[in-house]
């Protein structure tokens, strides 16, 4: 019997919550600086110029911050305070201090992104590609938490008691590791001006695909099953190594099929079959258990393992590709599932006084992947036009606006002590 439950799972004493607590929150105002850099970067669409900079400098500027700055830190501040339920004794200052390294290098590397991308800056007489390098000390970053993890497995108080959510940590923690590669091989090539277009690409989606659905969407999975009390099942480990060897190849599904040969893709599409397979077999189960937000996010964790399974069908991940559907999947997986699985999480730990309003959360995620739509290849040619951007733009300002008011209200100083999560009322 997993003894994870929000009900009798022992929790950390109140100063400890308190500090995972100023990481999250920090954390979620990483969301909100790279929702604006996201917003600033429709309005360039919309003006056709981007303000002096390179459109693919300030996707990057964005797209790091929200996974670097908000969903890893975030994810390790909710992994601290919940490491009793997940089975764990994690030391609290090194554990933490990790996530906060993580939160100040994506902010420090924001502007570096934004200004010059990959490309190196002249400092003095040097010419050092700042971006790239603070991302690198970042990776380091990570391998220290994937240590401290790694150690705090070995010395869990019942290591032989199943917990699925803290295997599915396990998986979650070991996609991190081996994303890196990705980065790396991504890093080396910018920095040396080598590889051709393909190699650069293989190497972005094997580090966005595996850091972004391996570590965010799995992370993000083992808290949602660290709050239910269900028993270990078999199924459940079934599933487990469903995603263990789908997760590492399913970036080849992704890859643009005139590029690789059609083994290889095959290999893709056998990997989000199983990927898909996966992530279902271990979130119906959760269905009933998890309630109000936390049963939407789990929802959205749903939606995009049905987008893995279509895109394990050659002639449908070909059309979504073409329709330009990746945009839309990777938002629904990051900035759906994960974000609002993180958000709901956080106000059942921290209590729902002290952390950003999942509904207004929710609000927002609504609004900026209505709004991604009329992107796509779904919209009929007959109905684009001008209004297509601007409601993109209309959205991704909606979302900063929503996400910026849910954490500012969660900063507000409150006249009565706040509540312990065990007194925290309940979120339906
Ligand atoms: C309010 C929320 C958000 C807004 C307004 C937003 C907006 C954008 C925009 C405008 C782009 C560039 C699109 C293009 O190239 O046409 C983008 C790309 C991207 N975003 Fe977001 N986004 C949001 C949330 C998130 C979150 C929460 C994550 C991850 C945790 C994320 C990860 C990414 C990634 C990885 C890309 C790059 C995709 C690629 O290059 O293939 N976004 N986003």
């Amino acid at each position: 019997m997993d003894s994870a439950s929000p009900q009798n799972s022992p929790v950390l004493p109140p100063d400890r919550l308190r500090a995972a607590r100023r990481l999250f929150i920090a954390s979620a105002l990483s969301f909100v600086v790279a929702a604006a850099l996201g917003a600033l970067f429709r309005f360039g669409m919309l003006r056709g110029d981007f303000f002096g900079l390179q459109a693919g400098d300030l996707r990057h500027a964005h797209s790091h911050l929200m996974l670097m700055g908000w969903a890893t830190p975030a994810l390790i501040a909710l992994i601290t305070a919940r490491a009793p339920a997940l089975g764990l004794q994690l030391p609290l200052r090194a554990t933490l201090s990790t996530g906060w390294l993580a939160l100040v290098l994506a902010v420090l590397s924001t502007p570096a992104f934004a200004l010059y991308g990959y490309r190196s800056a002249a400092i003095g007489e040097a010419n050092i590609p700042i971006a790239a390098a603070l991302s690198g000390v970042a990776m380091l970053v990570w391998y220290a938490f994937a240590a401290i993890f790694l150690f705090a497995l070995r010395r869990a108080p019942n290591p032989h008691t199943p917990n699925p959510a803290r295997s599915l940590l396990t998986i979650a923690t070991g996609a991190m590791v081996v994303s890196s590669a990705g980065a790396w091989a991504l890093a080396a090539q910018m920095i040396t001006k080598s590889g051709d277009a393909l190699s650069q690409q293989l190497a972005v989606h094997f580090f966005v695909d595996l850091f972004g659905i391996g570590w965010l969407l799995v992370g993000a999975l083992a808290l949602l099953r660290a709050e239910t009390s269900a028993a270990a099942s078999a199924t459940e480990s079934r599933a487990r190594w469903m995603l263990l060897i789908g997760l590492p190849l399913v970036f080849l599904a992704g890859m643009p099929a005139a590029d690789l040969a059609p083994r290889i893709l095959l290999i893709g599409h056998l990997a989000a079959a199983l990927s898909a397979a996966g992530f279902m077999a271990l979130s119906l189960p959760l269905w009933r258990a998890l309630k109000g937000w936390r049963r939407v996010a789990l929802g959205l964790v749903m939606a995009s393992a049905l987008m893995l399974a279509a895109i394990a069908i050659p002639p449908v991940a070909q059309w979504g590709q073409s329709a330009g559907l990746r945009l839309f999947f990777l938002h629904t997986a990051f900035a759906g599932a994960v974000t609002l699985a993180l958000i709901s999480v956080a106000a059942r730990t921290f209590g729902p006084s002290r952390s950003p309003a999942p509904a207004t959360f929710a609000l927002a995620i609504a609004l900026l992947l209505i709004t991604l739509l009329p992107l796509t290849g779904l919209m009929p040619t007959a109905l684009s036009g001008r209004w297509v951007l601007v409601s993109a733009l209309a959205g991704a300002l909606g979302a900063t606006m929503l996400s910026a008011l849910a954490t500012l209200q969660a900063l507000l100083p409150r006249t009565t002590p706040s509540p312990t999560p065990s007194q925290a009322p309940r979120q339906q």
